[in-house]
């Protein structure tokens, strides 16, 4: 069985962010939280998105309080704000982090807080209609059902089901990400994607907009980090992050992310450079269960097959690709990135105790997760 879903409406090209006005009127709002960063809130972009929104007349309650990786007490309060204020409509402007805010706070517009009692509980009554002004290629946070929310109570991330009502995809929006954030964020979204291709719940859906997703990013992140203001590059990062997004809501991601997460905790690393990091392994431990989709991810970054290969060799020979790209694309290694590799192998627990590990395609013991920690330390240097 496969089943897929298609959840934010988009609107994508240079200069789009002007329709955002009229785009949230068109949804019934008159009155709008714009929800962002402290940095965020000082950008042009910010400035435009305002402006637009106050051309098609509406009131605005400005939110600026959002931290990467938003814990549950930034939650509640943008969600006592939101209330009180009484508003009709959210508009996300940043990345990952404020687009699963206004998700979460859309949750407590109408039901009681604190956001807590609604982790992984889709029990509530609906908000008001969100609007995400995307400003970085990676999370694709647009187009999934979840808003990822830090749990200051258990000291853990947890998550809220939401989705948004509109996704603008503005690459004007993405030029002043630096070359390093950049490919982070990229690395994030290839992650997404091959998770997705190789996921115990495949579809052909997935299947497609991941491959695309990894075609876009192998060829434009290298020019996009060589050139932050070619509009070509930035878009195809967009497009890339949407579909890989819409990827991996339907197909899940798995043991790349559960690594990730469990390195991301314990040693405080970038998101996406983990990702970046666990790929090629988590490629190797898929190719025993589906090496034709490994391939399929090798082919979408430009790889050819012979057809004879055995499921190792396909496993090593996409995983040695993305170890050359990610190379290319400065991404350093666990080692320079001053972690030993005892300390490494202590976090192989952490990684059974992940929600991404319940959707893995085979379990792993407790062995095998640490030969694959090792060979991630080991083979990229
Ligand atoms: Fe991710």
């Amino acid at each position: 069985m496969a089943r897929y879903q298609q959840l934010c409406p988009i609107i994508y090209g240079e200069g789009t962010i002007s329709l955002l006005g009229e785009e949230v009127k068109k949804l019934g709002c008159t009155r709008v939280m714009m929800v962002s960063g402290k940095t965020m809130v000082k950008s042009e972009t910010y400035a435009k998105c305002k402006q637009s929104l106050l051309d098609a007349g509406m009131e605005i309650v400005e939110f600026n309080e959002v931290i990467p990786d938003p814990p549950d007490y930034i939650i509640n309060k943008g969600g006592e704000i939101a209330r009180k204020e009484g508003i009709d409509g959210i508009v996300a402007v940043g990345g990952g982090s404020p687009m699963d805010a206004a998700k979460a706070i859309n949750i407590l517009i109408n039901n009681p807080p604190p956001i807590n009692q609604y982790f992984g509980n889709p029990n509530y009554k609906p908000g008001v209609p969100v609007v995400m002004v995307v400003t970085t290629a990676g999370t694709g946070s647009e187009s999934t059902n979840v808003a990822v929310v830090t749990d200051t109570i258990n000291d853990v991330k947890n998550s809220v089901i939401g989705v948004a009502s509109l996704g603008i995809l503005d690459p004007e929006t993405t030029v002043t990400v630096p070359p390093e954030t950049t490919a982070y964020t990229a690395m994030d979204a290839f992650a997404h994607a091959a998770e997705s291709i190789t996921a115990k719940e495949q579809n052909p859906k997935s299947e497609l907009l991941a491959s695309d997703a990894i075609r876009r990013i192998v060829k434009y992140l290298p020019i996009a980090m060589e050139d932050g203001n070619n509009m070509e590059a930035r878009g195809n990062l967009l497009i890339a992050s949407n579909f890989a997004g819409i990827a991996f809501n339907d197909a899940l991601v798995h043991l790349g992310h559960a690594i990730a997460h469990s390195i991301g905790a314990k040693f405080h690393i970038t998101h996406g450079a983990v990702c970046a990091l666990a790929i090629p392994e988590v490629m190797k431990y898929a190719a025993e269960i589906s090496p034709d989709k490994v391939k399929i991810v090798g082919e979408s970054m430009g790889l050819s097959f012979e057809g004879n290969e055995t499921d190792k060799e396909i496993g090593e020979k996409v995983a040695s690709a993305i170890r050359e790209f990610i190379k290319s694309i400065n991404i350093k290694s666990l080692k320079e990135l001053g972690i030993s590799k005892e300390e490494l192998i202590d976090i192989a627990p952490m990684i059974f105790d992940d929600p991404c590990y319940n959707f893995v395609p085979r379990e792993l013991t407790k062995d095998e997760v640490v030969d694959i920690l090792v060979n991630m330390y080991e083979n990229y240097n």
